[in-house]
């Protein structure tokens, strides 16, 4: 069977994007996919970033994204039926003041791109220049035809400013274009719990030519200034036209109109600044906001524009990755790079990467484990190494917080439980299955350690603050599992691992061997350090009150008596105690219609399933492959994969990587397909949702780790590369200990330089 009526029989791909390889492009306005649109065309530069809204009035279903790092509400929780030991609040990533509406008009008519008869429409996301296009005619009931080019972007050169450029010409008429360039603050979450209003009315301020507004979060107290400066040229020559301004709370406007010939173009230009009360004093704030704007505008569009497409491509000359003989694959991959980039830049330690990024509500928070076990090796290998560092610094200044979050729920000794999904280093997920008991996000933190100072070789990271975090999560582990005297084992009752669709699970094998593999890599690490360092660890066993020779001898207890299930005779590692004991199926097995199974069976029937949400004993094979033999990997690869759904964005790289390892090819290169375009063709059909961002990474690694075997030996990169039959070539870079390495691979073979 080819690979493409075996992904067609499986999914519900939904295909109406043009492939290229540098660009996204909608032809033709599919009303019925705008949503979706909206998040595959997000724009962002780390700082702040936004859905690809339509900047003119649209009346049709959209959801209105723009969002700015660091900004979240804490909605107060909201659950059927409370436990002790929820958090309070959900933290909401904000959608903020709408920066790009132009309300436009052509004679009295105003254009509303829902009701006004459209054609000739393209939108464009040019990833390699960094900015979003779109052009198209418009009908006005009168029979008037304008033709709209809008182009804009979120500046990554200079990170608190962005630009539009909106042109109107008329085409079968003489006549007056009036245009309401506008700031609207007056905006909601979708997923308010409460519907409450997020945002408080500060201040708002309009001159001609320009407009600002101050808002604040309620409760958390964010204040963030929104700025606009207009230019206006005719037929390419600058205009002052004569501005009306007002301004009203959450509100601020400018007005113009201007009489336009047919066949000539009036462009207007829209200078934005957006910052917050995270990077200047409240006072300040609107005197940066109006110093960020001014600056733009003073710099000009095209200015602009040349340091974006130069900043991107420094960007691209060493994150690219060039796949030869496969567009949609190298399109895909170039989106997902593009995406990570728009998301995070590493400049700000309190930032992190969201699994929706700037592009949807959905999820809230702004870490999850996700960062740790996905996105941490591309920002390692595609970013200076202080950017990786910034991630795992973000942890260790929340342990006061997971140590508190481990109080909360009943642990002692300054263990540290860090949170499912987090602001601010407090927990703020609501289900006791994933808050209570998706724990094995400590793992992949401790992991994340290991695997940044294995790859550059930073080892002072572990006195300065590597070691901190490691016991805390150790001293967790100790308390977490418990002596089972019918055993005579160590075993960990009431977890969820990886795979969603199983809660409440005893001894699911992934949690336990990461909760040993944590204590291993512990004492190696309190070893290292004491040698290496022993003032800064005679420090750390005062201020945590460290009983190394108790508190160790007790880790290796466990570590040797700790309890895995596996299947007599076999090398499958048991998911978790009871498994066998369910209806073993497959998922080809499923028909089409019920899947994804997460939209049509119930929550019952799914837990009692043996459906996989996303890979568990898999995911742990994939993270300490080195300590299994092949023959392992493959066993278990063989058992648990055809009962994987992937109904995580987080699932197919992995098993990417996997098969690629065990020379699976086609079941390599279906996994990368699935997740390098799973937004784009919308596999799981919640693109509208948001994008997700942070398997993007993941797609990354499924090249470089998966079809280019990168693992690291010591102190050498090495690369077991295999070329799908579908690619003709393929060459990515990676930045090792200060070097730039290219990997070249073809039919030939694998040149690396
Ligand atoms: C996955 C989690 C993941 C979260 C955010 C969920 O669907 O099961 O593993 O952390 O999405 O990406």
């Amino acid at each position: 069977m080819s690979y493409t009526s075996l992904y067609k029989r499986t999914n519900n791909m939904i295909k109406y994007l043009k492939t290229d390889p540098w660009k996204i492009i909608e032809e033709g306005f599919k009303r019925k996919h705008h949503r979706s649109s909206e998040s595959i065309f997000s724009i962002g530069n780390g700082r702040f970033g936004q859905r690809a809204n339509h900047e003119e009035k649209f009346t049709g279903p959209s959801l209105q994204g723009s969002y700015v790092a660091g900004v979240y509400y804490p909605d107060k929780t909201r659950v059927g039926w409370w436990k002790n030991g929820y958090p309070e609040y959900f933290a909401k990533v904000l959608n903020s003041t709408n920066w790009i509406g132009v309300r436009v008009f052509i004679e009295d008519e105003e254009v509303d791109f829902a009701t006004c008869i459209t054609s000739n429409f393209s939108r464009v996301l040019d990833m390699k220049e960094g900015h979003l296009f779109r052009t198209f005619n418009i009908e006005m009931p009168s029979g008037k035809i304008v033709n709209v080019e809008a182009k804009r972007f979120c500046s990554i050169a200079d990170d608190e400013t962005a630009a539009i450029s909106y042109s109107v010409t008329p085409l079968n008429f003489t006549g007056m274009i009036r245009f309401q360039p506008y700031l609207d603050g007056d905006v909601k979450n979708h997923d308010s719990n409460y519907e409450e209003k997020f945002w408080e009315h500060l201040k708002s301020e309009s001159f001609a030519g320009e407009g600002y507004l101050v808002t604040r979060t309620r409760k958390t107290e964010f204040d963030v200034a929104v700025g606009m400066a207009l230019r206006v040229t005719l037929k390419n020559k600058e205009i002052e036209p004569s501005y009306h301004h007002s301004q009203r709370d959450f509100y601020s406007e400018n007005n113009f109109e201007k009489g336009v010939n047919q066949g000539e173009t009036i462009i207007l230009y829209k200078f934005v600044g957006v910052v917050s009360s995270l990077n200047y004093s409240k006072d300040d704030l609107l005197a940066m906001c109006k110093k960020a704007t001014r600056r733009a505008h003073g710099l000009g569009f095209e200015k602009m524009l040349d340091a974006q497409i130069l900043s991107w491509a420094a960007v691209w000359q060493l994150a690219d990755i060039v796949i030869e003989g496969d567009e949609e694959a190298q399109q895909a991959i170039r989106f997902n790079i593009f995406q990570m980039n728009q998301t995070y830049t590493g400049e700000d330690a309190r930032l992190n990467i969201g699994p929706k990024g700037f592009t949807g509500e959905k999820y809230g928070g702004s870490t999850y484990w996700d960062t740790e076990a996905y996105c941490l090796p591309f920002y390692m290998s595609t970013k200076d190494q202080k950017v990786a560092r910034q991630l795992l610094i973000y942890r260790y200044n929340h342990l006061g917080r997971a140590i508190e979050n481990a109080e909360k729920l009943g642990f002692k000794n300054g263990a540290a439980l860090y949170p499912m999904v987090t602001m601010n280093g407090e927990e703020c997920h609501n289900e006791w299955e994933i808050t209570f008991e998706e724990i094995h996000r400590n793992g992949a933190i401790a992991y994340a350690i290991y695997n940044y100072v294995n790859y550059t070789n930073d080892r002072n990271y572990l006195s300065e603050y590597g070691l901190d975090v490691l016991i805390g999560i150790c001293r967790f582990w100790a308390q977490r599992v418990n002596w089972s005297e019918a055993k005579k084992q160590y075993v960990m009752h009431g977890v969820t691992g990886p795979n969603e669709y199983e809660n409440n699970a005893n001894n699911n094998w992934y949690t336990s061997y990461f909760a040993t593999w944590c204590l291993r890599y512990c004492i190696k690490v309190i070893d290292e350090v004491q040698k290496s360092a022993p003032d800064a660890f005679s420090k750390k066993v005062k201020k945590y009150q460290f009983a190394k020779d108790d508190e160790t001898k007790q880790w290796r207890h466990i570590i040797d008596n700790m309890y895995f299930g596996k299947l007599e005779g076999t090398n499958i590692l048991l998911q978790q105690d009871g498994f066998m004991d369910k209806e073993l199926r497959k998922v080809v097995d499923l028909n089409d219609a019920e899947r994804p199974i997460n939209q049509h069976w119930s929550w019952d029937r799914i837990l009692r399933s043996c459906f996989i949400k996303q890979a568990d004993v898999l995911q742990g094979l994939y993270f300490f492959e080195h300590e299994f033999s092949t023959q392992e990997l493959k066993d278990n690869f063989d058992f648990y994969e055809p009962m994987t759904v992937h109904e995580s964005s987080l699932s197919p790289c992995v098993h990417s990587i996997l098969a690629a390892k065990l020379g699976y090819e086609e079941k390599a290169y279906e996994m990368y397909m699935r997740t390098s375009r799973l937004d784009l063709d919308d596999y799981n059909h919640e693109a509208h949702e948001g994008l997700h961002i942070t398997s993007m990474a993941g797609t990354w690694m499924s090249v470089v780790q998966g079809f280019g075997g990168m693992r690291i030996e010591g102190d050498e990169l090495k690369f077991n590369a295999m070329l799908p039959k579908q690619w003709k070539s393929y060459s990515f870079n990676v930045l090792f200990r200060g070097k730039i390495i290219n990997v070249h691979v073809d039919s030939a073979g694998v040149v690396v330089n």
